[in-house]
This record gives C-alpha cells, structure tokens and sequence, in this order.
C-alpha cells in the first residue's frame, strides 16, 4: 500500500507576485479547481499562466469565470484594477496540450479517471521538458498511481487544492512512492512562496489548516 507524505503550505499573500520561482504554469482542465488554480496563478504565482482544455466551450467557460472572478475582485477591492490588469496579461488560452511544452511547473485538474489522467500524463511526459514539475490535483487517486503513467515518476507530486481554489487557498502538498524532493521542493515553493508568514506541518487530507495563495486581506 502507498504510503504517501503530505504537507500543508500556507500563509498571506499579496494579489501581485512575485511569489513563485516557477516561471511558467500550465493548468490542465478548465472546470471548476482548473480555473480556479488559474486565477490563483496568474494573480500571484507566475510569469505566464497557460490555461488548457481539450473542450473549447470548456476552455471559453473557464476563461470567462475567471475574467468575472478578476472584476469582481477589484468591485471588492481584494486587488487593485491595475493587479488585475496583470493577472489578465499573465493568463494564456493553451488549446492544445502540446501549448505547455515550455511550462516549468503542470498543475493537472483533469476528470477523476485513472485511465484519463494516465493517457495524459504519458503525453505530457513527451512534450515538457525533463524539469517540469508535473502535479495532480486528484482528489481520491494515489499519486503513486498517476505517476506510473510518466516516463520521469519522480517528477510527479500531488498538489491538492480545495474547492473554491481561489477562497479556499488551501495546498496540500503530497509526495508518492517516487517523487523527488525536487518535485515535491517545486510543488510546496509555489503553494508555500505566497506567504508572508510560512507555515509548514505534516497532515493528512482534511486535517491540514494553513492557506497557500492566500488573499492580502
Ligand atoms: N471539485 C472539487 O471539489 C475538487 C476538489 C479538489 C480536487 N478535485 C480534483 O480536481 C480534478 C478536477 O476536478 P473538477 O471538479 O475541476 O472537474 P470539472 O469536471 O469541473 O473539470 C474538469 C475539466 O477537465 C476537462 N477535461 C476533460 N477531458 C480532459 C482531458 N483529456 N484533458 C484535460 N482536461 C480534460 C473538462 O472539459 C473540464 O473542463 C479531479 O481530479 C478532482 O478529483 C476536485
């Protein structure tokens, strides 16, 4: 049976950056934690933030929650027009997967289905390069499991966020059988690099109580 580690990454942070080291993300899904983790990322988390899905009613849908989500922010005043501004030049329709070949870091939030996200992660492991972080968001699947799909399982992680992604900003960190420190050290910088007062403890799912890309207020 896998044994898996899991942490949580949190803390405050500003809407504007930088807040990451990874330069490029791609978000695979554009449903409901997809976009949501693409907002996330494009308001404090990365350079360029590519959004895919393989739908393009899908992708449309997902682009304009988010674009409602950057305006409503601003009514609100949770960021400034001018952050949201930059949000929207960081954020880029990925129509094919192949778009994220150049991605550091993949945040995959794809249908719940084994067979679905393995034939994807066997074709994100011929496009990205050797580098690239590829993280799961499943919510009931085994890392370990995904990973097996992947021609480089150690750079496989679980980073599990929590639905409403963008209220929750929850990230929990979690290592299968063959992650590497590096996979997992990229995964808890992103969700953990948007605090301003880190905190970081093992947890199992559910238990974990600190925020990642967390709001300014
Ligand atoms: N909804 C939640 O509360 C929640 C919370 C945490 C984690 N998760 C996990 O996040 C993942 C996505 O869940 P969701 O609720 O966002 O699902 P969703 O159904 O809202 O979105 C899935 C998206 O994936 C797209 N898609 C379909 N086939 C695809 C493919 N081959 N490649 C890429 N994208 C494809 C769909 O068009 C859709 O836009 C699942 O693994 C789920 O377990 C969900």
């Amino acid at each position: 049976m896998e044994s898996e580690k899991r942490s949580a990454e949190g803390g405050r942070a500003g809407a504007a950056g930088p807040v990451s080291e990874v330069g490029t993300i791609g978000v695979v899904g554009a449903g409901t934690m997809g976009a949501g983790i693409a907002q996330l990322a494009c308001l404090q988390g990365a350079a360029r933030t590519l959004l895919h899905d393989p739908i393009p009613e899908a992708l449309a849908r997902g682009l304009e929650g988010i674009e409602h989500q950057l305006e409503r922010g601003v009514e609100r005043q949770r960021w400034s027009a001018e952050e949201a501004a930059a949000a929207r030049e960081r954020l880029e329709p990925a129509e094919r997967l192949e778009d994220l070949a150049a991605c550091e870091l993949v945040i995959e939030a794809a249908p719940e289905s084994l067979e679905l996200k393995h034939e994807l992660y066997e074709r994100l492991s011929g496009l990205v390069e050797a580098s690239c972080v590829l993280a799961t968001n499943t919510s009931s699947l085994p890392i370990t499991a995904i990973a097996a799909a992947a021609t480089h399982p150690e750079r496989v992680v679980g980073m599990h966020f929590f639905n409403p992604a963008p209220v929750m900003r929850l990230v929990e960190v979690i290592a299968g059988d063959a992650s590497g420190d590096e996979a997992v050290a990229v995964a808890r910088a992103t969700g953990g690099s948007a605090s301003r007062a880190s905190s970081r403890s093992t947890a199992s799912a559910g238990s974990a109580a600190a925020s990642a890309w967390a709001r300014s207020s």
